[in-house]
């Protein structure tokens, strides 16, 4: 394939959306053909899927279905977004992937990570980030930020969680990062917004400058 896939993880109000949009508007002012998306969403039929896993409802959801549907959007967004994306030649910026099941269902359920793998291979048919974008903040920082930001509507199913369950995802997220610290680079989210897309878009031509010109300008 062709193109690059670049996921920008971290907990709640990290700044994921702000990057990715930074990054999106930085490498189309380059005339660098980019796709923009998300998880859980990004093709129609996983954005429904979104809301089932989001829209807080009277039933709780079991997180073994919680699980499936977030594989399930997987499955939906890489067959039908992400990948004539790449195969189209482009950037891909996710914002959240694969290592956020891993830190939320893993860190945070405690559903064992093996499994948690397999299904992530299963779903995407293999297919993993080349640079992952680790945004890191204290969990106090993000869920102040993320309460800040949501609507009338109040907090979605996960942003109600307590906080020792942000704690554990936090933790699970960075022990991702020191066991792929080739992929996974981790950003200090406190920084300012400028300053982080400066550290991510300078990574990102990094990247893009030592491939073959897989990437046509
Ligand atoms: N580096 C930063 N410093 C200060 N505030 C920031 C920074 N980055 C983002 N913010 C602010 O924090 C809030 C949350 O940012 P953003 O929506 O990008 O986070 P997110 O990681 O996408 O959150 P969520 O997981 O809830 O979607 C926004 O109001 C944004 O303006
Ligand atoms: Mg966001």
């Amino acid at each position: 394939m062709r193109g690059l896939l670049i996921t920008l993880e971290g907990i709640e109000g990290s700044g994921k959306t702000t990057q990715a949009s930074l990054l999106r508007d930085a490498l189309r002012s380059e005339r660098i053909p980019v796709c923009l998306t998300r998880e859980p969403g990004g093709s129609p039929m996983a954005e429904l899927i979104r809301d089932l896993i989001l829209t807080p409802r009277e039933e709780p959801l079991a997180p073994e279905s919680e699980l499936l549907l977030f594989l399930a959007a997987r499955a939906q967004h890489v067959a039908r977004t992400v990948r004539p994306a790449l195969e189209r030649g482009e950037v891909v910026v996710c914002d959240r992937f694969t290592d956020a099941t891993v830190a939320y269902q893993g860190g945070g359920r405690t559903i064992p990570e093996p499994f948690l793998r397999s299904l992530n291979r299963w779903a995407t048919g293999g297919l993993e980030p080349s640079r992952t974008y680790l945004i890191d903040v204290p969990v106090d920082v993000g869920l102040a930020r993320a309460k800040g930001r949501s609507g009338p509507a109040g907090p979605d199913r996960i942003e109600a969680e307590a906080r020792g369950f942000f704690e554990a995802v936090r933790a699970r997220y960075l022990e991702l990062a020191r066991q792929e610290p080739e992929r996974i680079v981790v950003l200090r989210g406190t920084d300012p917004e400028e300053a982080l897309a400066h550290q991510i878009r300078d990574d990102v031509h990094r990247i893009l400058s030592g491939r073959t010109p897989n990437v046509q300008r």
